[in-house]
């Protein structure tokens, strides 16, 4: 047993899979830091309730398209906690079009915010996790980083690329013994597929092999597998939550 608390850093964590991942976290005894975008109310709310029942949760705000932000909130996490033992990339957005009416625009938002946030959050932390000697870092990708989807190219491409990012830096980190995964959630209720009417929701479930939406917690839960001890010998892998859609 380490004798000391350790620390983790889950971008996006004021709503949705986000949300989870901190609560889950918190209960397994991290300090957990989220971070957020916009609302700083709804954070605290989140931070508050979860302090009230014990738990050590700090928001922070950071924009995880910006190198300034990332590096600055990552800097004090580690000043004000002394370490960083787990990242969790789980910030994303999408801005769906087909690719006849998806501007450059569209393209560069999503892949800055999905790819190159991701990147730029492994590189501020992989120092400290080196001279720790010890880190987790856990990419939330998509199915669709494995499968495509039409009207999707800017974000499965940007899940795919969290994909060969996750391999190659589970290559040039193992040496230090820092573990690097990913998950790719299926179909889960959140506000980003709140966007979907009832007959595509339908649509999606017939097709999945559970043949239903997974909560938020679900992914959280493999989530914990990844920051935790039970997954010592595990790294450079992708691990689809998604009811048995991507078989
Ligand atoms: N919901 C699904 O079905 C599903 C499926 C596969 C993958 N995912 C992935 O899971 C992750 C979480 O998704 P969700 O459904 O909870 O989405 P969500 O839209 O509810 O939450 C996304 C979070 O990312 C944050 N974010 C977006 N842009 C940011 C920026 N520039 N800086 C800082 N934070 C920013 C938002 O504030 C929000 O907290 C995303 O990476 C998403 O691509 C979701």
């Amino acid at each position: 047993m380490d004798n000391f608390q350790k620390v983790a850093l889950v971008t996006g964590g004021s709503r949705g899979i986000g949300e989870a991942i901190v609560k889950r976290l918190a209960s397994d005894g991290f300090i957990v830091y989220g971070t957020y975008n916009s609302s700083p109310e709804k954070a605290e709310a989140i931070a508050e309730s979860l302090r009230s029942d014990g738990k050590q949760v700090h928001f922070k705000k950071m924009d995880i398209s910006s190198d300034e932000s990332i590096r600055a909130g990552i800097e004090e996490i580690v000043a004000e906690s002394g370490r960083i033992d787990v990242l969790v990339n789980n910030a994303g957005i999408t801005k769906d079009t087909l690719l006849m009416r998806m501007t450059e625009q569209d393209w560069d938002d999503v892949l800055n915010t999905n790819l190159k946030g991701a990147f730029l959050c492994c590189k501020a932390v992989a120092r400290p996790m080196m001279s720790q000697r010890a880190g987790r870092i856990i990419n939330i990708s998509s199915i669709v980083g494995l499968r495509g989807n039409a009207g999707q190219v800017n974000y499965s491409s940007s899940k795919a690329g969290m994909i060969g990012l996750t391999k190659s830096l589970a290559q040039e980190l193992a040496s230090r013994n820092i573990l690097v995964n990913c998950i790719a959630p299926g179909y889960i209720e959140t506000d980003m597929t709140d966007k979907l009417n009832d007959d595509q929701r339908k649509a999606f479930a017939d097709k999945i092999p559970l043949k239903r939406a997974a909560k938020p917690e679900e992914v959280a839960n493999v989530v914990s597998f990844f920051a935790n001890a039970d997954s010592t010998y595990v790294t450079g892998q992708v691990i689809a939550v998604d009811g048995g859609l991507a078989m």
